[in-house]
C-alpha cells in the first residue's frame, strides 16, 4: 500500500525498508500523548480558524474515540504503519474521511514526535519521583530503627571506625535525596513544548503555541523553531539522572550483596528477594541485589548510545533521532523496576545487628580514638598515632583487642594511660562522641533522619 506521505515518489517501499523505517512497535507506547497532543492541536486550529469550528469539532471527537477504543481494546495497533502518529491519522481519516486530513496542518511529525516524547517522559519522571519518595521513606524508617546498631564502618573495605547502620543508610537516603532534585530539575527543561516548530522554520499559518502548550500543561514553549525540533537534551538529562540513580542503587546492591554473605552475615534478605541454586541446596543468592547492579550497566548504555548518536547530526530533525525512544523507554521501564525491588528488600530485610557489633570488635576500629585520648592528655597527634599502631600489633601478637589488652601493657608505652582507657575505647562512646555535624552519634543520625523527612 502506498504511504500517507506519497507524493514525490510513489509511497512504495520495499518491505525491509519498511520493516527497517518503522518505530511503531516501541513508538505505540506514546498513543495516549499523540492522541492528547492532537486533539490540543486541532483545538488550536478551529480557535484560530485555520479550519471551521465544527471541523475542529469533529477532529476532536474522533481523536477522544480513537483513545477510548485503544484504552477498551477494541482499536488495535496496525503494525504496518510507520509510526504512531501516522497510525493515529491514518485510523482519524478512515473514520471521518477528508476532515481527518486537516489535523496535520501547520504540523510536521517532527515537533509532533518531539511533543509525544516530552509529554511522555514527563509522567515518567513523576512516577519515578513518586517510587523514589517511598524508597527513601524506607530508609529513613530503617535507619531510625537502627540508629544506635553499631556496625564498623570501611574505607578500602577495610574496617576503618565504628558507626551506626543507621547513620549508614542514611549517607544513602543523601544520595537519593539528590536524585529527587535531578528528576525535579530534569523535568523543568522536558517541559517546555516544540509544538509549532514544524518541520523546522515555523509556518506561515497563524498558530497559537501559547494556547496548546497551556492545554498540555507545558510551563514555556521553545524559542528556536530549529532547536524545538532538533533539542534531546532532555531525553540526555533524563538519563543521566536515571543513570546516576541506579550507580547509587547499585552500590547499595553491592554491599548488600557483600552483607548477606557469610563472610559478613549482617543481613539475611527476605526469601521474597533471593534466589536459590538449580544445584547447590546451600544456597541463597541476593540476584535482585545483583541485578540492580547489573542493569545499572545498560542503563549507562542507553546514555551513551544516545549521546553518540546526536554528536553527528547536523541541524534540524534527522531519522538518527527516532534512535532516542528506544534508549529513553529502556532506562525508564529499568529504574522503575529497581526502585521498587530495591525498595521491598531493604523494607523487608532482617538486620543482624549482633553479628554487626561483632565484626566491629574485632577490627580495632576504636584505635583512632585511643590515639584522641592520647592526644587529649598532651601528646602531639603523630606521636599517638604511632604508639596506638604499636598498641593494634601487640594485641595481634597477644591475640587480643584492645579492650582486652592489660592496663600494663598500655602504660609501658606511655605514662599517659590511665584506667580511663578502656571506658574510651567503647565502642557505644566511640559511636556517641561524634556529635559533630552529619556524624554518626545517635542524636545526629535522628538529626539527619528529620532532615530528609522534611525535605520529602
Ligand atoms: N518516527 C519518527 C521518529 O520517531 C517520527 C518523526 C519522523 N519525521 C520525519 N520527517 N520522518 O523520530
Amino acid at each position: 500500500m502506498a504511504k500517507m506521505w506519497a507524493g514525490r515518489t510513489s509511497g512504495v517501499t520495499d518491505s525491509l525498508a519498511d520493516d527497517f523505517n518503522s518505530s511503531i512497535h516501541f513508538d505505540c507506547r506514546m498513543y495516549r500523548q499523540d492522541i492528547m497532543g492532537s486533539m490540543a492541536h486541532a483545538a488550536m486550529l478551529g480557535k484560530q480558524g485555520i479550519i471551521t469550528k465544527e471541523e475542529s469539532e469533529a477532529l476532536i471527537a474522533g481523536l477522544s474515540d480513537i483513545l477510548a477504543d485503544l484504552e477498551s481494546g477494541s482499536l488495535e495497533f496496525d503494525m504496518t504503519c510507520e509510526d504512531i502518529h501516522m497510525f493515529v491519522e491514518q485510523v482519524l481519516t478512515n473514520r471521518l474521511g477528508d476532515v481527518g486530513k486537516k489535523l496535520h496542518t501547520a504540523r510536521s511529525r517532527n515537533d509532533q514526535v518531539a511533543l509525544d516524547l516530552r509529554m511522555y517522559l514527563r509522567d515518567e519522571v513523576d512516577e519515578i519521583l513518586a517510587f523514589l519518595r517511598e524508597l527513601i521513606t524506607t530508609v529513613c524508617d530503617r535507619a531510625e530503627e537502627h540508629k544506635a546498631t553499631i556496625m564498623p564502618g570501611y574505607t578500602h573495605l577495610q574496617r576503618a571506625q565504628p558507626i551506626t547502620f543507621g547513620h549508614h543508610l542514611m549517607a544513602y537516603a543523601m544520595m537519593l535525596l539528590r536524585d529527587v532534585d535531578r528528576f525535579c530539575d530534569c523535568k523543568k527543561r522536558i517541559n517546555v513544548s516544540p509544538i509549532g516548530s514544524c518541520a523546522l522554520a515555523g509556518t506561515t499559518y497563524n498558530t497559537d503555541r501559547a494556547f496548546e502548550a497551556e492545554k498540555l500543561g507545558f510551563s514555556a514553549v521553545a524559542q528556536n523553531s530549529i532547536d524545538g525540533v532538533s533539542d534531546r537534551d532532555f531525553c540526555l538529562d533524563f538519563m543521566a539522572a536515571v543513570s546516576t540513580l541506579m550507580m547509587h542503587l547499585s552500590r547499595l546492591s553491592e554491599e548488600i550483596i557483600l552483607w548477606s554473605s557469610w563472610e559478613f552475615k549482617f543481613i539475611e534478605l527476605s526469601d521474597a528477594y533471593t534466589t536459590g541454586s538449580s544445584i547447590m541446596p546451600q544456597k541463597k543468592n541476593s540476584d535482585m541485589a545483583e541485578l540492580i547492579r547489573g542493569k545499572t550497566g545498560r542503563v549507562y548504555g542507553d546514555l551513551l548510545a544516545l549521546l553518540t548518536t546526536l554528536k553527528g547530526l547536523p541541524l534540524a530533525y534527522n531519522k538518527d533521532m527516532q534512535e532516542d525512544k528506544e534508549s529513553v523507554f529502556d532506562a525508564a521501564d529499568t529504574v522503575k523496576m529497581a526502585i521498587p525491588v530495591m525498595n521491598g528488600m531493604l523494607a523487608t530485610m532482617k538486620v543482624l545487628g549482633d553479628n554487626m557489633k561483632a565484626a566491629a570488635q574485632k577490627g580495632f576500629i576504636n584505635a583512632t580514638d585511643m590515639a584522641d585520648y592520647l592526644v587529649k592528655k598532651g601528646m602531639p597527634f603523630r606521636s599517638a598515632y604511632k604508639i596506638s599502631g604499636e598498641l593494634v600489633a601487640e594485641c595481634i601478637d597477644r591475640g587480643c583487642v584492645l579492650e582486652t589488652l592489660p592496663l600494663e601493657a598500655y602504660t609501658a608505652k606511655s605514662e599517659l594511660f590511665d584506667a580511663d582507657i578502656y571506658e574510651t575505647i567503647d565502642l557505644e562512646v566511640c559511636v556517641n562522641k561524634r556529635i559533630s555535624e552529619g556524624g554518626t552519634c545517635v542524636s545526629s543520625v535522628e538529626k539527619q533522619i528529620e532532615f530528609v523527612r522534611n525535605s520529602l
